[in-house]
């Protein structure tokens, strides 16, 4: 990390978790986490927690992200959400672009283009996701990979679309399977992000811009990977699932 950008531990609660039982976690977690005022901490539950969260979160200055959304705003787009509606309920976060969105429901890099822009004109903070698959790094192809995801998703907008943009980097090989990749391989890759946002942007975007690192980070691994200069947080989805590992998340010691 570096002090001049705000840490994010963000939890990605994927499918799971209904309202009664994220109320339940949030209730016990303020319980064991101290004051937030260094960092910043995000929680995107399913759509069918969000309204019950919402007013909880706010209470304790934790922030409300969606996992997903839809790029119009309204219409005829049967089991879709739109940012408006997202914005409605207290989001200020809306992950876009997951490997898991890529690989299970055919999300490109221009529907994750479209839905980005759609969250920052709904006035939201995207998180998107990157990733190579396991066969492109071991092809050495990892760079070229990320650089297409960036591009496809963000060259274009302009530096002020591009100032509150999050960026996740989540090698898909490291997600859910408990092999992260070594903070030196996580700080290679969110080192060349940065650089390449540079090209595309400005020096002043590619110094605010935060980069969280996400697949399988744990306790026993999130300082060692948040002691890198261009680690900025995580996206976390299974030790976020738990009271006590997320606590320690958020509790991280560089
Ligand atoms: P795990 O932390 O379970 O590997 O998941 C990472 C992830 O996909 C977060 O978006």
């Amino acid at each position: 990390m570096n002090p001049d950008r705000k840490p994010l531990i963000a939890a990605n609660w994927k499918m799971h978790k209904t309202p009664v039982e994220a109320i339940a976690f949030m209730e016990r977690l303020q319980k064991e986490t101290g004051p937030l005022d260094d960092r910043e901490v995000l929680v995107a539950p399913p759509f069918t927690a969000i309204q019950a969260l919402g007013n909880i979160l706010r209470q304790k200055g934790y922030s409300l992200g969606a996992q997903n959304c839809h790029w119009e705003e309204k219409g005829a787009y049967t089991g879709e959400i739109s940012t408006p509606m997202l914005k409605d309920l207290g989001c200020s976060y809306v992950i876009v672009g997951h490997s898991e969105r890529r690989q299970l429901f055919g999300e490109t890099d221009q529907t994750v283009r479209l839905k980005t822009a759609a969250v920052i004109k709904a006035g939201m903070t995207p998180v998107v996701c990157l990733g190579e698959v396991l066969e492109e790094r071991e092809q050495g192809r990892t760079f070229e990979v990320i650089d297409k995801q960036l591009k496809g998703a963000l060259q274009g907008f302009s530096a002020e679309q591009m100032s509150g943009v999050v960026i996740a980097y989540e090698p898909v090989w490291a997600i859910g399977t408990g092999r992260t990749a070594t903070p030196e391989q996580a700080q290679e890759v969110h080192a060349h992000i940065r650089g390449t946002i540079s090209s595309f942007f400005s020096t002043a975007i590619e110094k605010t811009v935060r980069i969280l690192y996400g697949g399988s980070v744990k306790p026993s691994n999130v300082d060692a990977l948040m002691a890198q200069p261009d680690i900025d947080g995580a996206l976390v989805g299974g030790a976020s699932l738990e009271v006590g590992s997320f606590a320690s998340l958020i509790h991280f010691n560089v």
